[in-house]
């Protein structure tokens, strides 16, 4: 490990006007991966994430809970208090391995906007204005009539508001040239390519400069240079990232892991993420994150999630029902990582029957069972027992082709299976009263044989669940330890088949 060799790695700061869904679980499940892997590569991993707490959609939804519209500022962190506590519990549940968990309600968080909004103002890159257009607070976002269908948001269906108030603004459009030379001399800055595109026509051709403050918003941050306003959520919310490393006031903590290696986020706030955000560091003076990637959304059974069709579908159930595991096998195999996909149940038990079932549980079955009868011992750890195997996981997971590491690791419990099927251990273990054709000699060159082949499936079954740590975690360390222990041993089915 060279020193300083450290990953940053971050899931969104989630609104908490509800508890997580499954496309919450799912970008948080993949930074989970990137995370573990990373540290099984010897860096020191930061892992955040965490609840966006200053937003109008959950004073909404508290205002919802306590049945009254005049909240007190108590009540209103009260609720926030609750409600982040739910997502940080299910984020243990899930076993999520996150190294810490900003809320922005948080004094440090606070603290590190205001340090960070005074660079801003004193740059001279905030001015006062009229801000005349819609609001979505389903969005969080300033909308403009193209944005719109019908008078309604295109993405949450409802009204917008009109507003018109006299805010402040940052200079979003200093910074075009810059983002746009950025962006092209860094390709990996935006991935996928698709979503790159998607920026760069935003920034050419539709961005403004945006309000940052808003008025008669009784909820959010307020800074000492401006009055009787609060910051706009978003301004506020992005700046977690710089917060939870101690920006403005632990300088070391800082400046090992500033900037980020990677920003993980859904393809719905790119805009926010790789227009607003690299545009306020350059204003602060800060690097930019080496990388933002958008993932795509998904639907469940082709509909979108949604409360009032009521198929929101809660990740810690459905981990309960199938396991951990099996639910993020689920989620990074069935979807190729960056583009949509649809989330169905009945994929899933598939996928758990073909993949998990019969095809990892039953190998490591198979092995253990006739290591159990005719090996003595296991074999001795070995480095990197496959041959051709590594580099291409490596190449996979460093350029985030997720499903492909997982489709490698499945090639690798195939060829295990043909190994079994052309060698035919059971048939060398044949004894000759069993098998009267065979010799004394033979008998005994296939009991080394058989105990070659089977040495072999350990090594190679070693390190498929090496490969499956940061995308198993349970079930590799189970069969890890199978290896630990001083006989080969059967042990426990991992996968029982699912029953119709
Ligand atoms: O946007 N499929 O929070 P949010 C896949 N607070 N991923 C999904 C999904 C789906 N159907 N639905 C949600 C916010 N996600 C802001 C972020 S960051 C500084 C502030 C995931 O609660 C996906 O990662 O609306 C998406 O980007 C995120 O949840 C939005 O979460
Ligand atoms: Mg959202």
């Amino acid at each position: 490990m060279k020193t300083g060799d450290k990953y940053y790695i971050t899931t969104p700061i989630y609104y908490i006007n509800d508890k997580p869904h499954i496309g919450h679980a799912y970008t948080t499940i993949v930074a989970d991966m990137l995370a573990r892997y990373n540290r099984l590569k010897g860096r020191e991993v930061y892992f955040l994430t965490g609840t966006d707490e200053n937003s109008q959609k959950n004073i909404e939804a508290a205002e919802k809970y306590f049945k009254k519209s005049d909240l007190s500022k108590k009540e209103i962190q009260n609720y926030l208090d609750e409600m982040s506590a739910i997502w940080k519990k299910t984020w243990e549940e899930m076993k999520i391995s996150n190294t810490d968990f900003i809320r922005t309600t948080e004094p440090r968080h606070i603290e590190a906007v205001k340090k960070f909004f005074s660079r801003v103002w004193e740059k001279g890159d905030i001015y006062k204005g009229i801000y005349e257009g819609f609001y979505c607070a389903g969005c969080e976002e300033f909308k403009t009539e193209s944005d719109l269908i019908l008078g309604k948001c295109s993405i949450h269906k409802k009204p917008v508001k009109k507003i018109k108030e006299e805010n402040y603004f940052f200079r979003l459009t200093k910074y075009r040239e810059k983002l746009l030379k950025h962006i092209e001399k860094n390709p990996d800055f935006i991935m996928p390519e698709s979503r790159r595109n998607e920026v760069v026509s935003y920034i050419k051709e539709f961005m403004t400069d945006v309000s940052i403050t808003r008025e008669g918003v009784k909820w959010g941050i307020v800074v000492p240079e401006i009055d009787n306003q609060v910051l706009y959520v978003w301004f506020d919310a992005l700046l977690n990232y710089l917060s939870a490393i101690g920006f403005g006031d632990d300088e070391k903590k800082f400046k090992k892991y500033w900037p980020a290696d990677l920003h993980l986020v859904g393809k719905d706030i790119i805009k926010f993420h790789c227009a607003l955000w690299p545009a306020m560091l350059l204003s602060a003076g800060l690097a930019l994150p080496k990388k933002v990637f958008a993932h795509g959304f998904f639907t469940i059974d082709g509909e979108k999630m949604s409360k009032s069709l009521g198929n929101v579908v809660d990740p810690v159930e459905v981990a309960k029902k199938y396991g951990r595991d099996p639910l993020r096998y689920y989620l990074l195999r069935e979807i190729p990582f960056g583009e949509d996909g649809d989330f169905s149940f009945a994929r899933l038990e598939e996928r758990y029957n073909s993949d998990l079932a019969n095809g990892l549980g039953n190998l490591i079955s198979r092995v253990f069972a006739m290591a159990e009868k005719h090996l003595e011992t296991l074999p001795k750890k070995q480095e990197k027992y496959l041959k051709d195997f590594w580099k291409k996981y490596e190449e996979d997971i460093d350029g985030l082709r997720l499903h492909g590491a997982l489709s490698l690791i499945w090639e690798e419990i195939s060829k295990c299976d043909i190994i079994i099927d052309k060698e035919k251990p059971w048939e060398l273990a044949n004894s000759r009263k069993q098998e009267n054709k065979k010799t004394k000699k033979q008998e005994e060159a296939d009991k080394i044989k058989l105990q070659k082949v089977l040495n072999d499936l350990l090594n190679r079954i070693r390190d498929i669940a090496f490969a499956l740590q940061p995308f198993l975690p349970d079930t590799s360390e189970k069969i890890l330890n199978k290896f630990e222990s001083e006989k080969p041993a059967k042990g426990e089915s991992l996968f029982p088949r699912l029953e119709k």
